[in-house]
């Protein structure tokens, strides 16, 4: 019997009918893994969005593959998947060597940025076995020959299969010898702070420019005035909260800016919460800043936080009602305390601030480029 594919949820991640949580390439990596009968514990699968690919694999009786995913969201739909339909025989692991330890056969849904996908590739020629064969899957319309060309720096021998249900696998085998350093993660200096970002970051370890607008509004990237008011209004110890914190841009400029306060900066992402983690390092502040990797600050209580520091992911499309942004107005007023203040940069474009009038409370304009706005919501 086939493996019920329809079964798989995204949850927690957005719903909606016109999302799904598998797709062709998902099918051809599990089809094509099945047919090379690699013992279990000798396969890695890397970018499973939501277990439709480690889940047929454990279903159809392998044991001890191991997984990576980035987002919080999906090793969470995976351990749900899983436990609805009864299956274990899988290990979730960080992008690291022990993932990739004896490894021989790897499955990749390729990621969005080729940043990610060179980080990947070279952890794979890195600490695989010498024998592995790297198979990576997308849906055509995304792909572009400047994967391959990434691929083919850290093996050999780089094959495009035809496409097949409007999906194409990439085989890559030989691996290079991984010279020195790996290239991730990469370090840049800004003014009065430097970033550092593992490949799958947003914006890498530039400064975003909605990010330097919040910044420069704040007058975080300078004189350290409080958010919302003038140097000196703030509490000693505030709570603030850097909610989707990419490189830690904000949680560190803040935390740098505020000795006394308590800085949380959180993602879904593990690149970015890696990133984070290394850029306070890299800015001395390490010690007072709290990363976590959780889905919509889930595990901060309600009403916990005294100011949210918030650069919305773009929506995942116009037909999708609940997107990303709309999930992390709602955590917003959940985890702000009554009087609370989120400061929100986004594309003028947008035009949230209804929505985050609705969502959280009055809502200002406090600064507006050519480009972006940025408001501040007193939480009601
Ligand atoms: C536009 S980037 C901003 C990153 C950073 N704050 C900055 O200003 O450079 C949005 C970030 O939100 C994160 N994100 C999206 N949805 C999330 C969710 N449900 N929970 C936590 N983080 C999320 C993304 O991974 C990404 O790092």
């Amino acid at each position: 019997m086939g493996f019920p594919y329809a079964r798989l949820r995204r949850w927690p991640d957005v719903e909606a009918e016109n999302l799904q949580a598998h797709d062709a390439t998902d099918v051809l990596l599990v089809e094509r893994a099945l047919a090379l009968d690699v013992p279990g514990e000798e396969i890695a699968v890397i970018g499973d969005e939501y277990g439709a690919i480690t889940l047929p694999l454990v279903a159809a009786g392998l044991t001890g593959v191991r997984v990576h995913q980035d987002l919080a969201t999906g090793r969470r739909a995976l351990d749900r998947n899983a436990a609805d339909l009864g299956l274990t025989g899988y290990a979730p692991h960080e992008l690291d060597a022990e993932l990739l330890a004896g490894a021989r056969l790897i499955l990749l849904q390729l990621p969005k940025s080729l940043a990610e996908l060179e980080e990947i590739a070279d952890a794979v020629a890195r600490w695989a076995a010498p024998d592995v064969v790297l198979i990576a899957g997308g849906r055509v319309k995304h792909m572009t020959l400047a994967q391959n060309e990434v691929l083919a720096r850290s093996f050999a021998v780089v094959q495009a299969q035809r496409s097949e249900r409007k999906s194409r696998l990439i085989v890559a085998s030989e691996p290079r010898d991984a010279a020195g350093e790996p290239r991730f993660p990469v370090a840049q200096q800004h003014v009065g702070l430097v970033l550092v970002a593992h490949g799958g970051a947003f914006a890498g370890a530039k400064l975003d420019i909605g990010t330097r607008v919040l910044l420069e509004t704040l007058d975080l990237d300078r004189s350290g005035a409080a958010p919302g008011g003038e140097p000196g209004d703030a509490p000693a110890a505030r709570t603030v909260v850097d909610l989707g914190c990419g490189t830690g841009a904000l949680a560190v400029s803040y935390a740098l800016a505020h000795p006394d306060a308590r800085v949380i900066a959180t993602d879904r992402s593990a690149a970015a919460v890696a990133s984070a983690r290394a850029t306070a390092a890299a800015n001395g502040v390490a010690d007072r800043i709290e990363v976590t990797h959780d889905d919509a600050a889930s595990e901060l209580p309600d009403q916990s936080a005294d100011a949210v520091l918030l650069n919305p992911p773009f929506h995942l499309g116009t037909s999708v009602h609940t997107g990303a942004a709309t999930r992390l107005f709602e955590a917003a007023a959940r985890i702000l305390r009554s009087g609370g203040e989120l400061f929100t940069v986004y594309n003028s474009s947008l035009g949230y601030r209804a929505e985050l009038t609705r969502l959280v409370g009055p809502t200002e304009q406090v600064h507006r480029t050519p480009k972006f706005t940025v408001t501040r919501s007193i939480r009601r």
